[in-house]
Parts: structure tokens; sequence; C-alpha cells
């Protein structure tokens, strides 16, 4: 996409030529200095973790991290949670627009049509053991859908790309379900196309074929609510190695897999499942003390779980929703004494007032308290991260598809190299 130039910046490298370069100007945020001819001038950029660098233009969700802002197509987070639900957002992420009833009901029927997985993918469960990580199964059971999906597959045909995104968004759920029931030694239970979609997942965790199994809708909903929030964050890094991926022309379906790998880091979407041992081992509001020294200490690797962001150096806004459906939940469930919720709440109190967070302007992301949610709800900590693989997945395809709509290049970063200089091989013998 070519980007109209608004105004140019001038790059003086003394006892050098000043270096011309064109800026571009954003919708909203920072504008972006285009460095692609520093090349040709013999100089690269470097911002190691891409801090400062711009890796694509992207219409689908922007951030503002010191105004605690997450807009999804232009809509704030909050009225999302508040007034939508997660397949129309899937449906505004993919195509830009809030849809007309009749479009959203199209949609939610093609989704239901395609929640099914071919059933030879039953097989490649069998080949892990029973305690294998679920984030492990899932990085090889969404790798395997591209061997069901390849040679017909034309990323270059949007029809192509519609249908992609529909069975992930459908398919996701149910290897998610099925990665949890392998792990319980119990049958896996096909979806439901009469049940909603965080309703169906749910049933496929829980039912059992012994006797009806009924989704509390409380329960429903709150599962609803927390892919909601998960859907999309820009260019995250689970999102770039899509991208990156994606940019090489790969399968998209491997292309996500690559992007589940990536999220399943503690530094990332693994930490909601790090947070939970955390609190495990924090065990009682006496031994936060201890623990935020720690967290302070540079010579302990410890770090507050659940706390701190690259871009947000204000509240996570997703957190914010997410402790209200936390307390909304935990009261309709009538738990009123979570002691891991006490832990955490106490803990972000003394947090916030201590002079080493607020200088580093560090607060709870979306994972400090979705964790104590999905325990209420009864998901096993180790399937933490499984649920924020699923629901991000509208957005890691909705920026693989703009990306190869929009058109690309293969993403093949530089390097500062501080290598041996150029030498000649010594034989052994003379060694
Ligand atoms: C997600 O990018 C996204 O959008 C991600 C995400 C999404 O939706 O896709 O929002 C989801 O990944 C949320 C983040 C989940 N991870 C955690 O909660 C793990 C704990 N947080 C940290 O590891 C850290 O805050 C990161 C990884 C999230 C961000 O790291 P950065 O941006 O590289 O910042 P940094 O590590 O350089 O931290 C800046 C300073 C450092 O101190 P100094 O070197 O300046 O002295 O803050 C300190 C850090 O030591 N710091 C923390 C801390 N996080 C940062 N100190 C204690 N506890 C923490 N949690």
């Amino acid at each position: 996409m070519t980007q109209e130039i608004r105004k140019r910046a001038t790059l003086t490298i003394e006892g050098e030529d000043a270096i011309d370069l064109p800026v571009y100007s954003s919708n909203l945020g920072p504008d972006v200095i285009d460095v692609g001819k520093l090349t040709s001038q013999g100089y690269f950029t470097y911002d190691p973790g891409f801090v400062s660098t711009a890796a694509c233009d992207s219409a689908i969700t922007y951030i503002d991290g010191d105004a605690g802002t997450l807009l999804h197509r232009g809509y704030p987070i909050e009225q999302l949670a508040e007034q939508s639900d997660y397949l129309e957002l899937c449906n505004l992420l993919l195509n830009g627009e809030l849809p007309v009833p009749e479009d959203q009901q199209a949609f939610v029927h093609t989704i239901k049509r395609h929640t099914m997985v071919n059933e030879q993918i039953r097989n490649f469960f069998s080949g892990f053991r029973a305690d294998a990580h679920p984030m492990a199964i899932m990085c090889s059971a969404v790798g395997a859908l591209s061997s069901f999906y390849h040679d017909s597959l034309d990323i270059d045909n949007p029809e192509h790309r519609k249908i992609t995104a529909h069975r992930l968004i459908a398919k996701m759920p149910t290897l998610a379900a099925m990665s949890y029931k392998h792990s319980q030694g119990q049958p896996f239970i096909y979806p439901r196309n009469e049940l909603g979609y965080a309703e169906n997942f749910l049933h496929m965790m829980f039912a059992t074929p012994c006797e009806d199994y009924h989704v509390s809708p409380t329960l429903a909903r709150a599962m609803d609510r927390i892919f909601l929030l998960h859907a999309d964050h820009e260019q995250n890094a689970s999102t770039s190695t899509v991208r990156l991926a994606g940019s090489t022309g790969a399968n998209p379906f491997a292309s996500i897999a690559a992007g589940i790998a990536a999220l399943w880091g503690p530094s990332h979407g693994g930490a909601n499942e790090a947070v939970l041992d955390m609190l495990d081992e924090i065990g009682s509001v006496d031994n936060i003390p201890e623990f935020i020294a720690r967290a302070k200490d540079k010579n302990d690797p410890f770090r507050i779980m659940g706390f701190g962001h690259r871009v947000y150096k204000n509240y996570d806004p997703r957190a914010k929703v997410m402790e209200q459906t936390c307390a909304e939940v935990l009261e309709e469930l009538g738990i009123n004494d979570d002691p891991a919720l006490a832990i955490a709440k106490e803990l972000e109190r003394i947090a916030r007032e201590d002079e080493y967070f607020i200088e580093k302007r560090l607060y709870p992301n979306v994972d400090f308290y979705s964790g104590i949610i999905l325990k209420a709800i009864g998901i096993p900590v180790e399937m933490f991260t499984v649920i924020f693989a699923t629901g991000r997945t509208p957005g890691w395809i909705a920026h693989w598809c703009e990306m190869i709509a929009d058109g690309y290049k293969i993403g093949r970063p530089r390097q500062l190299y501080t290598g041996a200089p150029k030498r000649d091989y010594v034989p052994l013998a003379e060694r």
C-alpha cells in the first residue's frame, strides 16, 4: 500500500551528506519515518524488540498505550465488551464494519457449519502423551489443518481467504476442547450447532456421552467476554509472527500455528497461566511484600506476572473490563472468598502504590485477572493459554488477510554484526 508523504525528515550523520526521509501520517497515533532508503546509504536502523518500529500499515486495531485506549476498527473495547459479542467482533475485525442483522446471522450460520474437524485429525491426538501441554497439542493440531487445506487453497483468491478465516474461527474451539479431553482420557464431544459459540465450547469441554450437559448462561456469557477481550491487539509478538510467516506465502493454517507457538511464551500469552501459578506461590497476602521486593530486585528473575506491557504505560483497558467481569462472575457463582482474587487485588493495590511500579509505569494487563475468571468457569490452568489462542484467532487471521489483500513483501530484517572479521580457514593439522 503506498502511503502519502505528509512531511519530510532529515537525518544528518557527522561528516556525511544529510539523508532526506519521507514521513507518513497515520489516522491515529504516531507518524512514521520511512527508513527504507537507508540501506542504499550504507546504514540499517537498530531497534531490538521492535520498540519503535512500525513493521506494516494496518486498519484493524489501534492502541494508545499512554491513554490506555484500545479500538477495534475504531470501536472502543469497553463498548464492544458491553454491547457486542465475540462472533460479531470476529465479523467486525474481518470485514471492517459492524454487520447489519442479516449479515451477522449469515456469518454465525457459516461459522456453525465449519465447527467439525476432519475425523482423521482424531488420530493426531493419539500420538500425544496424556500429560502433553495442550499448547503443544494446539501448535501441532492447527499446523496439521494445513495438510487438509493446502493444494486447493489459493491465498490470492479473496473467497479462499474468507473460508480459511471461517474455518479457523470455527475449528479452534473444537481442537481446544479436544486437547483438554485428550488430557482427561475422555471421549471427544462433537460440536452442537444449536448452541452459541462459547456455550458450544464449554459443552465440548465438559459434556460426556453418558448424560445431558447444560452450560450455565452465566459461564457462557463470561467465556464469550473472555474470547472477545482477547480477539486482537495490533502487532503483538504472535500476530507479528503470523504476518512474518505469512509474508513468505506460507499456508495460513501453518502461519497461525507459528503464532500459537509465539503466544505460548510466559512473556506473552503464557502469562495468564503464570499469574495463577504466581498467586499460588504467593499463597497469602502476608507474603506479598516479599514478592514485590523480588520483582524489584535486578538480580532476581522473578516478575509480577500479568503486570507491565510493551505498549500500555497506563491501565490495560482489557484488564479493567476483566476485573469487572471477574467480580460479576464470582458474585453470580456465589464465590465470595476466592483466595487468589484476594491476593491479586492486594498485590495490585500494593504494586500501584510502589514507587518502582509507578516510575516504570507498570499496570495490570489483560492476563492479570483473566485466570481467576477461567478458574471460576472450571477451566484448568494448563488450558488458559489455549483459551487465549482461541480468542486471538480472528485477530491473527484478520491481519493475515489484510497483509495478503494489501500486497506484501517477504519480511527479512537485518542485523548489527558483532562477529569475527573475515579470516582464512586453518587446516586441522596447523591449529
Ligand atoms: C500480553 O504485545 C501485546 O499486545 C501483548 C498482549 C496481547 O494482547 O497480545 O497484550 C498480551 O502478552 C500481555 C503481557 C503478558 N506478560 C506478562 O504479564 C509478563 C510480565 N510482564 C513483563 O514480562 C513485561 O512487562 C512485558 C514482557 C510484558 C513487557 O516487557 P518490555 O516491554 O520488554 O519491557 P521491559 O521488560 O523492558 O520492562 C521495562 C522495565 C524493566 O526494568 P528496567 O530494565 O527498566 O530496570 O520494567 C520492568 C523490567 O524489569 N518490568 C517489570 C515487569 N515488567 C516489566 N518488573 C517487575 N514485574 C513486571 N511484571
